[in-house]
C-alpha cells in the first residue's frame, strides 16, 4: 500500500541522512584506502562503517528484511535476491570521488519486494541533495517533483557515461568506439564518477542518455526506479528489458532515444550478479 511505501521511504531517507553525516565528516579528513580488484577499484573504512551502520538501522526497524550491500558482497557474502523485502545498499557510490574529495558521493538505498524496487533514495551526501522515488508515486529532488527532459533525438542529447580506466586493449577499443559514435552525434559526454548520481541527471532532465557496463545491482537499484518514476526509460544496454542483476544499464529520456543508442553500442558482457 501507499502508506507502507511512505514508511519505507521515510526510513530510507533517514538512513541516507545518517549515513551522509558519516560520509561528510570523513570527506575532508585523511582516508585509509585499500585496493580491491584494481588500482581504480578502492574501498575505505568509511564505506565499510557506513554499510554496517545502514544495515543495523534497517535491522532495528524491519527485523525480517534481508540485505544486499557492496562491501558485504566484497567480504564474500553471496548476492541473493529473493521475493522477500530486501534492502540493496551502496554506502558510498563514487568511492574514487570520495578518496579524491571530488564532491559527488552518494549513499544509494533501494528496497526490493517480489523483485520489484518499491522505494529508492540517492543522496548526494556532500552537496546535501536528496533524490527519492516510490513506485507509482513519482520522483523527487529535495521534495520537489522531477521529470526527464523528454528529448527523442540524439542530436539534442547530453550523454552521461563512464569511460573506465585500466581496461584490456579490446575493451578499450570498444569503449572508444562507443564514445566516438556518441561524440559524433550528440551534444557532449559527461561523467560525475558515480553511477547513482549519473542516473539522477537523466531523472531530473539535466542529461538525456546514460549507459554503463560492469556496474552492480547496488549501483543501479535506486537510480532505475528514480528514472522510471521521472518518466524515463530503463533498459539493458542492448535495448532489451532491464535486469537488476545484469551488470549494465541504458537509460534515456524517451524510448526512441534509448533504442537509437542501443543499436549503435558495442557490448561488454559481464558475469551476472547472481544466478537464480
Ligand atoms: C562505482 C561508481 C562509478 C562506476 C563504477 C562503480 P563505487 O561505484 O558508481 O561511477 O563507474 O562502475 O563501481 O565502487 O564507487 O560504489
Amino acid at each position: 500500500t501507499e502508506e507502507q511505501k511512505l514508511v519505507w521511504l521515510g526510513a530510507a531517507k533517514e538512513a541516507a541522512r545518517l549515513a551522509g553525516k558519516e560520509v561528510r565528516s570523513a570527506f575532508y579528513r585523511e582516508k585509509t584506502v585499500t585496493m580491491k580488484s584494481s588500482p581504480a577499484d578502492l574501498v575505505t573504512e568509511t564505506d565499510q562503517n557506513v554499510e554496517k551502520m545502514v544495515f543495523s538501522f534497517f535491522r532495528r526497524k524491519f527485523p525480517t528484511h534481508r540485505f544486499i550491500g557492496e562491501e558485504t558482497t566484497a567480504a564474500g557474502v553471496p548476492i541473493e535476491l529473493t521475493d522477500e523485502p530486501t534492502w540493496i545498499i551502496d554506502p558510498i557510490d563514487g568511492t574514487n570521488n570520495f578518496v579524491h574529495s571530488f564532491p559527488f558521493v552518494a549513499v544509494a538505498i533501494a528496497l526490493s519486494v517480489n523483485k520489484e524496487i518499491e522505494v529508492a533514495v540517492t543522496y548526494n551526501a556532500i552537496l546535501d541533495v536528496m533524490y527519492a522515488a516510490g513506485r507509482g508515486m513519482g520522483a523527487f529532488r529535495d521534495g520537489k517533483r522531477i521529470s526527464v527532459s523528454g528529448a527523442t533525438d540524439i542530436k539534442e542529447s547530453l550523454v552521461v557515461t563512464t569511460a573506465k580506466s585500466l581496461l584490456t586493449p579490446t575493451k578499450m577499443e570498444d569503449t572508444f568506439h562507443n564514445l566516438r559514435a556518441l561524440l559524433e552525434q550528440g551534444r557532449g559526454i559527461r561523467n560525475l564518477g558515480t553511477a547513482a548520481l549519473n542516473m539522477c541527471q537523466i531523472a531530473e532532465g539535466a542529461a538525456e542518455v546514460y549507459f554503463e557496463f560492469g556496474i552492480h545491482c547496488w549501483d543501479m537499484a535506486s537510480g532505475a526506479l528514480i528514472i522510471r518514476e521521472a518518466g524515463g526509460v530503463v533498459l539493458d544496454t542492448a535495448g532489451g528489458p532491464f535486469n537488476l542483476m545484469g551488470r549494465c544499464m541504458l537509460a534515456a529520456s524517451s524510448m526512441d532515444l534509448a533504442q537509437t543508442v542501443a543499436s549503435g553500442l558495442r557490448h561488454d558482457h559481464k558475469k551476472p550478479d547472481t544466478v537464480e
